[in-house]
């Protein structure tokens, strides 16, 4: 297949891009190249001949236009969007502008091109969403396919908001659209302002390591290579019109989360003295922090036979081997704007 992925050099495109080079597709990375992208996190393919590169903004209709006649994709899968949590409490408009605005103008776009190459069947327009959607959990249960939306944040909001646009689409212009809600993310290439990254790389520079509130905050954890690996499944053999549920089935608390963070850290670098753990510093909670979020995979599993091929522990260790090994990749990124500092505290 030949697929537009947008967003394709920021933490979750990238690792689509390469996963997708690797299994003999074609790929188009559509991205604006904003502070989270990072094209290094596509090296090892981008010398393929089937990988190409437009710097664009899915906000820019004749860019999108552009690209579609001149690549022919069969499929686009939509990842590009402003993703931090924190950055959209201190600044809520850039993500209604490119999740909102921009996932319609991607729309229209798709829309158009489809129409103008006779409605083909097996076209799709996948749209990567977050468990975000559907609010907080209390103690028990589990997100599925049916939860009724509650988003709490500007981002969370956002991608909502984006998901019934995708939705809307498919049900008034016949589109054949497919959508994922996925958990957290972790893994190579993660953008140093998230939790996992800020943590290993602030324990290796002996400061504090953050924890939000009491640090009992649960997220589901899943490496992003089985996140890319379900979405080229969803692709294939998703039924049009309608969205599954990823998720690795590994809920941890925040702390809980740190501290195995710090006993790896232990293992593979320790200290001249004392363990990473008493780098941990609880400071003051995000507000409108989301207590829990659960995924419950059962309709991927069952339908479509996706499963995680790598357990949390494992691909933990695997996150901090490669944060050891690829010091001048997240180097070159502490500089940015923004990244190292405290966002989104602010009531
Ligand atoms: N990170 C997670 O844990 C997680 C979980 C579930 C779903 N998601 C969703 O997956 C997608 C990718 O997340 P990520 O963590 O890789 O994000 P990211 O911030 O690492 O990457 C986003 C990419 O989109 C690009 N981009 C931003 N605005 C753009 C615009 N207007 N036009 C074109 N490109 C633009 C950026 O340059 C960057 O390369 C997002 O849609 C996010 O909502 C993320």
């Amino acid at each position: 297949m030949k697929l537009l992925v947008t967003g394709g050099a920021g933490f979750i495109g990238s690792a689509v891009v390469r996963l997708a080079i690797t299994r003999g597709h074609a790929v188009v990375n559509l991205d604006a190249l904003t502070y989270a992208a990072c094209l290094d996190n596509v090296a090892d393919v981008a010398g393929d001949p089937g990988y190409s590169f437009v710097q664009a903004d899915i906000r820019d209709r004749s860019a999108l236009d552009a690209t579609l006649a001149r690549y022919r994709p069969d499929a686009i899968m939509h990842l590009a969007a402003e993703s931090h949590v924190d950055r959209s409490i201190d600044g809520p408009g850039a993500f209604i502008d490119t999740n909102v605005m921009g996932t319609y103008t991607l729309l229209e776009a798709a829309r158009d091109y489809w129409d103008a190459n006779g409605r083909p069947e097996t076209f799709r327009f996948h749209h990567i969403s977050t468990d975000e959607v559907f609010g907080s959990l209390g103690p028990t249960g589990m997100f599925t396919e049916t939860t009724p939306y509650d988003p709490r944040s500007p981002y969370s909001a956002s991608k909502a908001a984006s998901d019934h646009l995708v939705r809307a689409w498919h049900e008034t212009y016949g589109l054949p659209v497919v959508l994922t809600n996925c958990s957290n993310n972790y893994g190579p290439y993660h953008f140093p302002e998230k939790l996992i990254p800020v943590i290993i790389l602030n324990a290796l520079a002996g400061k504090p390591l953050p924890i939000y509130g009491d640090g009992s905050n649960v997220r589901d954890w899943l490496y992003v290579e089985d996140h890319a690996d379900a979405l080229l499944t969803v692709l294939q053999k998703g039924a049009v019109g309608e969205s599954y549920n990823i998720g690795g089935e590994n809920e941890r608390t925040n702390l809980e989360l740190v501290q195995t963070l710090c006993t790896i850290l232990d293992g593979k670098r320790p200290k001249e003295s004392g363990t990473y753990s008493d780098q941990i510093t609880f400071v003051t909670d995000r507000p409108g922090h989301d207590a829990r979020y659960a995924i419950d995979p059962t309709r991927i599993r069952q339908e479509l036979g996706w499963r995680p091929s790598v357990t949390v522990e494992e691909g933990l260790e695997r996150t901090v081997q490669w944060y050891l090994d690829n010091e001048p990749w997240w180097r070159a990124l502490q500089d940015r704007d923004g990244v190292g500092q405290r966002l989104g505290s602010a009531k």
